[in-house]
């Protein structure tokens, strides 16, 4: 298991700074929240964690790795898997299809072997596959399993893609504004679903939300974002009184 360590990070597009010397630190286990507006960075701090921007200035490190020296797909090797503010699925294949990409992540066994489909190889599917419908039933998504996810509602995409992340049995999950968009039963649910994750998976868990009325009933630990600045981080019973928080955040309305 492996701490996740921001230290002093910044990222710069041009004259824009998405992200001004933030540094945390994530222990194994947590439910760690990451707050703030849109625009407070959030999805920037994913996207230099999985390696899809690479920080201007400091270091991102997963135990021993140096995130910042590695490709996406090296990352998620790791163990560090996400979901996407909008979702990304396939979304002319079935709810089935997309959850098994995430359970062959390390399932490699390389074009010759699948080709003579091998004994190894049949069970390295049975295992994916088993794997997927855990996933399917512990997300309670049996009766769209054969669904093209285009003809299924937000809602239910948004699980989707819950479960191609969990199918990688990761170690740590990077959830980007799980519940945007939903109503107030279908953001229960998800909100029901990540605790389950949490506590019976032991998953660490890192959500993003710019909503922080989900983020304060689950998360252990809070961090709010403004303007790419880190301005809080505290458990959520003081970050609710914090008067920075309170004044940047809160009084905003949004
Ligand atoms: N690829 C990019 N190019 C230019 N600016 C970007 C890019 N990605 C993010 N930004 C800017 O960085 C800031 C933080 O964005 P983002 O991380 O998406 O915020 P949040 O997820 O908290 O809403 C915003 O001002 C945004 O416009
Ligand atoms: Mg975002």
């Amino acid at each position: 298991m492996n701490n996740l360590v921001f230290e002093n990070v910044s990222l710069k597009f041009g004259g824009i700074t998405a992200i001004n010397n933030v540094s945390f630190e994530v222990i194994p286990g947590r439910l760690f929240a990451i707050i703030g507006p849109n625009g407070a960075g959030k999805t920037s701090i994913f996207n230099c964690i999985s390696g899809i921007y690479r920080p201007t200035e400091g270091q991102i490190k997963f135990g021993d790795n140096h995130l910042n020296l590695l490709r996406p797909d090296e990352i998620a090797n790791l163990g560090i898997a996400r979901t996407f503010q909008n979702i990304e699925l396939f979304e002319n294949m079935t709810v089935l299809d997309n959850i098994l990409i995430g359970a062959h992540r390390h399932l490699d066994y390389g074009p010759i072997s699948s080709l003579i489909f091998s004994k190894k190889v049949r069970n390295i599917e049975v295992e994916a596959r088993k794997r997927a419908e855990d996933i399917i039933d512990f997300l309670e998504i049996e009766q769209f399993r054969y669904s093209y996810i285009m003809s299924l509602p937000y809602g239910v995409q948004k699980r989707v893609e819950l479960g191609r992340a969990l199918a990688m049995d990761p170690e740590i999950l990077l959830l980007d504004e799980p519940a945007a968009g939903m109503n107030n039963e279908e953001t229960e649910d998800i909100a029901r679903f990540i605790i389950d994750i949490h506590e019976e998976m032991k998953k660490t868990i890192i959500l993003v939300d710019h909503d922080m009325n989900m983020v304060m009933d689950i998360a252990q630990e809070v961090m709010v974002l403004n303007f790419g600045e880190k301005l809080a981080q505290d458990e959520p019973k003081k970050i609710v009184t914090n008067e920075k928080v309170i004044n940047a955040y809160l009084g905003g309305g949004s």
